[in-house]
């Protein structure tokens, strides 16, 4: 029988909810994809990694110092997973956060991640009342970029050879956005 999930936000088209264990197979085949996997430090994902990825994060809450918490999007119509947010939850700061995201390449291009950030930026500040949420992206990484960057979220470095990405040292842009700043954007609610 299926488990009943934790719903942390709902917008027009999506859930943003725990993992369940039926989303292994969809999660396995994004994981798995060569071009999700492209600016990633994962390579041949397999399904046994999947299971005990997906596994573990049905027993795990938000906001632990020191770990990280999947959100499992899902459309709202069907609740099949198109993709996922991780958020960090720095144990030496646990005010500050970082958050990172994926979707399934078919549901690329929608607008999704864009509508899930809103929500779960929401969540971030409103719910938790963290002060500063960030990000990482590969340099290359340019639809990455264009999300952050329509999220509202500032570079605040350029980070060289600061990741280890297939066996080579890659540059990163850090990105963030204050509590302050999320709150003076003026925009609609996500949900
Ligand atoms: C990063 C990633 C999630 C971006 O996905 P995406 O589909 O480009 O992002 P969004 O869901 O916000 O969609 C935005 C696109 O949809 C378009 N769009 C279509 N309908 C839309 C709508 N209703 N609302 C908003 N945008 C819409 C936008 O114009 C935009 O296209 P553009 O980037 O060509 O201008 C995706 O490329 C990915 O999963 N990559 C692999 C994993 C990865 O590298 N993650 C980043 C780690 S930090």
């Amino acid at each position: 029988m299926e488990q009943s999930k934790q719903v942390y936000a709902v917008t027009d088209r999506l859930v943003i909810r725990q993992f369940g264990l039926q989303d292994t197979e969809a999660f396995y085949r994004y994981r798995a994809n060569p071009t999700v996997a492209r600016f990633q430090s994962w390579e041949n994902y397999t399904y046994e990694d999947a299971e005990s990825f997906v596994g573990e994060q049905i027993h795990h809450t938000p906001d632990q110092p020191g770990t990280w918490f999947q959100f499992a999007i899902a459309l709202a119509d069907s609740d099949r997973l198109i993709g996922d947010c991780a958020l960090h939850t720095r144990l030496d700061e646990p005010r500050i956060v970082e958050i990172g995201f994926t979707l399934a390449p078919e549901h690329q291009g929608k607008g999704y991640i864009h509508e899930a950030l809103g929500a779960i930026l929401h969540y971030i500040f409103r719910i938790l009342g963290k002060h500063k949420a960030t990000a990482f992206t590969d340099v290359r990484n340019e639809k990455s970029i264009r999300v952050l960057e329509r999220m509202g979220m500032r570079r605040e470095g350029h980070l060289l050879q600061n990741y280890m990405s297939k066996g080579k040292w890659v540059d990163e842009y850090q990105y963030a956005v204050l509590q302050s700043e999320w709150s003076s954007q003026k925009r609609a609610a996500p949900f």
